[in-house]
């Protein structure tokens, strides 16, 4: 089973039932530009994935909060994946949008590159990540996102891809509630 895009006109979402209306892709997409410094570093030298990660919850929050027209929370963040170490020195570009909606969540895909700051060579992508976020109201209870309007042949194949990976985390987290509920007297 797949979800299907927020149903503005669906009763039984969260509190807020106002229609928030549709907004394209491009209305949300963010770069967020850092060098890295001697601050940055991890024990062997590079960059410490942490620092990597911040900025990668940072670019997506701020999509978040641009798509959403209001506060969001951070409810997960998978397959964060590390490809190439990043240096001191590296001029680290990452690149956010929203990949699709539900009716609070939203999960927003983002693309890491990294370039030295003081050469123009070409950028190299040394990471990608997908988060999901909340949109939370004053008392930080869920409320509605607009539905988001993928703009390019290459947002529709990302709203695709994102339907599948929301599919099996729902899944998963079922199967584990499950599991436990099964095994309640274990403690
Ligand atoms: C995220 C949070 C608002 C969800 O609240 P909740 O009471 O569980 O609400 P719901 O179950 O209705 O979930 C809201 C939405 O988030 C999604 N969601 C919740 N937990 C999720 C998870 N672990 N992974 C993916 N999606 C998740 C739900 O599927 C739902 O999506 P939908 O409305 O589009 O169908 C709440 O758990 C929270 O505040 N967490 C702390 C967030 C935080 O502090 N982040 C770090 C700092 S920003």
């Amino acid at each position: 089973m797949t979800d299907v895009p927020t149903d503005p006109t669906d009763p039984t979402g969260p509190a807020d039932h106002a229609d928030p209306g549709g907004k394209p892709t491009a209305a949300s997409r963010t770069t967020l530009s850092t060098i890295m410094s001697q601050n940055d570093v991890n024990l062997l030298g590079t960059v410490h994935g942490g620092v990597i990660m911040k900025l990668v919850d940072d670019a997506a929050g701020a999509v978040a909060g641009r798509h959403s027209g209001g506060p969001a929370v951070t409810a997960s963040m998978d397959e964060m994946l590390f490809l190439v170490p990043v240096r001191i020195g590296d001029l680290v570009h990452v690149h956010a949008q929203v990949n699709w909606t539900g009716r609070s969540s939203m999960e927003i895909g983002v693309k890491v590159l990294a370039e030295r700051w003081n050469e123009s060579t070409p950028a190299t992508r040394v990471g990608t990540a997908y988060l999901v976020f909340a949109a939370v109201d004053e008392n930080g209870k869920p409320r509605r996102v607009p539905s988001v309007l993928p703009d390019t042949e290459l947002d529709r194949r990302r709203f695709q891809e994102a339907q599948i990976r929301r599919t099996h985390r729902l899944a998963r987290r079922r199967e584990i509630q499950e599991l436990r509920a099964r095994g309640a007297d274990l403690g």
